[in-house]
């Protein structure tokens, strides 16, 4: 009669936990902090913007102020309600409403994205994830904060500071009265 000592069936299940802890063993990307504030450098193929960042998800809320190279400053203000106003504070007086389907990017929007391993840019050691028909995301190996992401329409943010805790005064989330003048509101799905 012949029979597997039980040793043996010791040795297969320490390799078969192994192998799946090989599996978790990948890095996942941090979470975003529910307040920070990011200078951005943005390079569209050429094209280059600063843009001041200050995402809050704590009250619902996330600023785009950019300013395009020796151009007009803009602000794009988005509510996680999908309200989204774009517009200018010159003489322009110029303002869009769009309404989103989907709010605001979650602290965890990055779950689920695809390691890619990792790379050198700009001088840093850098975790990246796919995720995936949207951009790659690289992250700091050791400070753990997002160096750049790249869309896959080649659009490039470089991200210039990362100030976590940081909240801008609510007066400065008002949108000018002109936002709500005129009603010409469009529908988007994204
Ligand atoms: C912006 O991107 C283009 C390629 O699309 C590149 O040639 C150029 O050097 C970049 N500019 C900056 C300032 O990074
Ligand atoms: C969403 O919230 C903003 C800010 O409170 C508000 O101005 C806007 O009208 C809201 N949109 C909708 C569809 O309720």
């Amino acid at each position: 009669m012949y029979s597997f000592r039980p040793i043996y069936y010791f040795l297969i299940v320490v390799f078969l936990v192994q192998s799946a802890a090989a599996g978790d063993d990948e890095p996942v990307p941090a979470p975003w902090p529910e307040q920070f504030h990011a200078l951005m450098l943005m390079n569209k193929s050429g094209s280059l913007e600063i843009v001041d960042l200050w995402y809050d998800w704590v009250n619902g809320r996330n600023f785009n102020i950019i300013q395009k190279q020796l151009g007009r400053l803009k602000y794009d203000l988005e509510w996680n309600n999908g309200t989204s106003f774009y517009y200018s504070l010159d003489e322009s007086r110029t303002c869009r409403t769009v309404h989103f389907e989907v709010g605001i990017l979650r602290p965890n929007w990055l779950d689920g994205a695809k390691y890619m391993g990792q790379r050198h840019v700009n001088g840093f050691l850098c975790n990246v994830w796919e995720k995936v028909e949207f951009l790659w995301y690289y992250e700091d190996v050791v400070t753990k904060r997002p160096v750049q992401w790249v869309f896959y329409t080649g659009r490039e943010a470089h991200v210039m500071t990362f100030e976590v805790g940081a909240v801008l005064e609510d007066e400065k989330w008002q949108a000018p009265v002109y936002c709500f003048h005129n009603e010409k509101k469009k529908k988007q799905s994204e």
